[in-house]
């Protein structure tokens, strides 16, 4: 069934996994996942930025897509349709509006005050209609879409305990050294500040940046509070790898289901790798 995260995040943190989001950027995307998800039994949130929401259609598109195969493949397992690094409280509302059972607000790169005020709009009306909330603090490296983060800066602990307190979001994303893409070496994850920020706000952490994060930091994190992790680009190497790999061996191919479907079964494999190594087998 369609839902929000609040419950499937609550679950995970109380018994020590985490539930994967993995982002759609078209149909065989949203396939795969949810694919990979009913095979493993496991709870599953689709991610949707703005530009693939765009890319795909628009919001409705994204619902209409999502819940037409939940039907056509018999989707038993828990699945969240998700709004990634939502930029304000209109595009979040698009997105409640079009059927969305999640939004993550994304004003962190605004003065506190500023991002408070703004998440606790969103929560106001998305809370309303049953739909979750994520909120950042500090600052993601890297780039994601329209998404640039100018260098990392680390969310404080305070700051992340107020917001929590004063705007009643579902779950917290603070920035602790993770990066969008691929890592240049070894991530540096401020794992002293994701202990104290899980203890005091209490409420489940998000990782974001996914992709290139060792297994034993991916575990540690996982103990000390962080229940929903994010990944887009390693599904998007490894997919981009088998479509080049498939067109170079056939270079008279046209049909492009002889090579989105190849791709499709990558990410499937890549998508399911994940939720092994986040302990969310079994747990829907
Ligand atoms: O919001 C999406 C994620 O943080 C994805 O990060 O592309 O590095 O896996 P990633
Ligand atoms: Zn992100």
């Amino acid at each position: 069934p369609l839902v929000s995260m609040t419950e499937m995040l609550k679950k995970a943190k109380a018994e020590g996994y985490a539930v994967g989001q993995f982002n759609i950027n078209n149909l065989e995307y949203t396939q795969a996942i949810l694919q990979a998800a009913e095979a493993e039994k496991s709870p599953v949130i689709l991610g949707v930025s703005e530009g693939a929401g765009r890319y795909i259609g628009g919001f409705k598109t994204v619902v209409k897509m999502v819940e037409g195969l939940m039907e056509d493949y018999k989707i038993t397992v828990p699945v969240a349709i998700h709004l990634d690094h939502g930029s304000s409280f209109e595009k979040c509302k698009e997105a409640v509006d079009a059927g969305f059972t999640s939004v993550m607000i994304d004003a962190s790169h605004h003065p506190f005050e500023e991002n408070v005020e703004i998440t606790s709009k969103v929560v106001e009306y998305a809370h309303a209609k049953g739909v979750s909330v994520e909120a950042e603090l500090g600052t993601v490296g890297g780039q994601e879409d329209d998404v640039v983060g100018e260098g990392i800066i680390y969310a404080d602990p305070n700051e992340c305990n107020e917001l929590v307190k004063r705007t009643g979001i579902d779950c917290l994303a603070p920035a602790l050294g993770s990066v969008h893409g691929p890592y240049k070496g070894e991530p540096k994850l401020g794992f002293k500040e994701m202990e104290e920020i899980g203890n005091i706000t209490g409420v489940p952490l998000v990782l974001h940046g996914g992709t290139g994060i060792p297994t034993k930091d991916i575990q540690k994190a996982i103990s000390l509070g962080t229940a929903k992790i994010n990944v887009n680009t390693e599904n998007q190497i490894a997919s981009a790898k088998t479509v080049r790999e498939v067109l170079a061996a056939n270079p008279e191919m046209y049909d492009p289901r002889k090579y989105l479907g190849p791709a499709r079964e990558t990410i499937k494999e890549t998508v399911i790798g994940k939720i092994r190594e986040f302990g969310s087998s079994q747990k829907a």
